[in-house]
């Protein structure tokens, strides 16, 4: 593994679409890597509500200001991306109590199975409670998500849901 990706992470998700709460975690991550691969992971079985090319163009327009961070996709194994661009790091956010007994079963395999690290970063607290879902949720029924999401992801989001 070269220094550089030695410096190297992956931020994976769904990202479906991105909110403030991933920013966040993308901006601190960001500050500590040379470079900050998020990763969208593509799940055949699983339609979201954005297609992978407008979740793309979206973590591309919130991550702009941030000249270390590049945007992909990845169908398959999570590790095997990271293999495959020599990473040894991955970085998850976590909100609670939840998220983290989630995670740990699939750091562990990650490790298992490769010997990538996982990083575990707390979100910030005024967004612990914000998801991509309960966004959906929401903004399906006509609720004010200006604070949770970016302003292009919120008029993304208002359009997609008029269709
Ligand atoms: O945003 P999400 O949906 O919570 O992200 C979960 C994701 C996509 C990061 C996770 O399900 C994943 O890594 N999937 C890729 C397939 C894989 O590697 N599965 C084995 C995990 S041990």
């Amino acid at each position: 593994m070269s220094e550089t990706s030695k410096n190297s992470a992956v931020c994976p998700g769904s990202f479906d679409p991105v909110t403030r709460g991933h920013q966040y975690i993308f901006d601190v991550a960001a500050a500590r890597f040379s470079e900050l691969v998020v990763t969208v992971m593509v799940n055949p079985n699983k339609k979201g509500l954005f297609t992978i090319d407008e979740r793309v163009a979206q973590l591309t327009a919130v991550t702009a200001h941030l000249p270390n961070v590049r945007i992909a996709t990845w169908e398959g194994l999570l590790v095997d991306f990271a293999r495959h661009e020599g990473i040894g790091t991955i970085i998850k956010g976590l909100r609670n109590s939840v998220d983290f007994e989630y995670e740990i079963p699939m750091a562990q395999m990650n490790r298992d199975l490769t010997g990538v690290e996982t990083f575990f970063m707390l979100t910030e607290p005024t967004l612990a409670h914000v998801s991509s879902s309960l966004i959906k949720e929401v903004a399906k029924l006509g609720g004010d998500i200006t604070d949770f999401v970016a302003p292009e992801i919120k008029t993304a989001l208002l359009n997609k849901l008029a269709e």
